[in-house]
């Protein structure tokens, strides 16, 4: 006999877990890093589950990589933040075929066959586009305005919305011109480099949109390095996206002048999902988070305080 009491619950009863496994797009940004933590402090041990994390680095072939494990290891759900929009439609066949209910979160797939996933949560894109473009366009009225775009990784929805927002905008209204127009990656690095490049070439410019946070970050290092003046007080007006902590404390301060909410506290939204399925219930199809936006001119401490990432 193997001397255990058979009464006695096991040490580490992993079968009655709930096991989920998670591909996230990387950890290009602030954003991000949030969404990361709001799925592991979510998905524990102490809440009935296992997860299975794998970070993909904005790689595409990462992603269908890590949902073919997920596959093999037979997880019970598996969860995808997709890097782009499309490509997904092979490997989610998989995954159906396997009987793993998909589901998607933050941005958006475009598959050929809707029931290739089961459920999505998360940002309305081009409503964030057109909240910061209908700020452009109320703010210079008449003027003549000179952008600088510096979209998001290209392909994602979360670039595809917002780019969308300003391009409409800039077609609706002649005053609006797009003098520049680059990705930054949704990183801080790439957004600097790309700005001290847009710099080098462009004499008279009145905004820059950047497609996030950390991109705004490092425009504002590359305006502070060319002795430009920016934000509130400045010539050149900031827009972003995300509203993370340090991007409204950015706002707060002038130096960021509209910031565009994009929530990434996505764990207890995929959570509830989950356990509609497993309560034999059919969740809603599509899911829109309410986002916010902040005005340097209205923006209070206590909305920074309110934001915990
Ligand atoms: O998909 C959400 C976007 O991805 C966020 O705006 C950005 O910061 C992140 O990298």
């Amino acid at each position: 006999s193997s001397g255990g009491d058979a009464t006695a619950p096991p040490a580490d009863d992993s079968s009655a877990l709930i096991v989920v496994g998670f591909s996230q797009v990387g950890a290009e940004s602030d954003w991000r890093t949030a969404n990361t933590q709001s799925m592991k402090d979510t998905f524990v041990e102490a809440n009935g589950y296992k997860l299975i994390f794998d970070d993909a680095q904005q790689k595409q072939e990462n992603q269908i990589t890590a949902i073919r494990n997920f596959i093999q290891q037979e997880v019970d759900y598996i969860v995808l933040a997709p890097v782009t929009e499309t490509g997904w439609d092979t490997v989610l066949q998989e995954a159906k075929d396997a009987g793993i209910p998909v589901i998607i979160v933050d941005r958006m797939i475009d598959v050929s066959d809707d029931s290739l996933y089961t459920a999505w949560v998360g940002s309305d894109f081009r409503k964030e586009g057109d909240k910061a473009a209908a700020w452009i366009v109320d703010n210079f009225k008449d003027k003549e305005v000179n952008i600088v775009h510096i979209q998001g990784t290209i392909g994602s929805s979360a670039q595809i919305g917002r780019t969308a927002g300003l391009e409409d905008a800039v077609a609706k209204n002649s005053n609006l011109k797009i003098i520049a127009q680059q990705s930054g990656e949704f990183t801080q690095a790439k957004g600097q480099e790309v700005m001290e490049s847009v710099l080098k070439q462009n004499d008279k410019i009145d905004v820059v949109y950047c497609e996030n946070d950390n991109e705004a970050f490092g425009v504002i290092d590359a305006l502070e390095a060319a002795g430009k003046t920016y934000g509130k007080d400045g010539d050149i007006k900031i827009i972003s996206f995300d509203a993370t902590n340090a991007g409204l404390t950015d706002t707060l301060s002038g130096k960021i002048n509209y910031n565009v909410e994009c929530n990434p506290l996505h764990g207890p939204r995929v959570e509830k999902i989950i356990k509609q399925l497993e309560g034999g219930q059919t969740p809603d199809k599509k899911a829109y988070v309410d986002e916010a936006a902040f005005d340097a001119n209205t923006i209070t401490q206590a909305d920074i305080d309110a934001r915990a990432y």
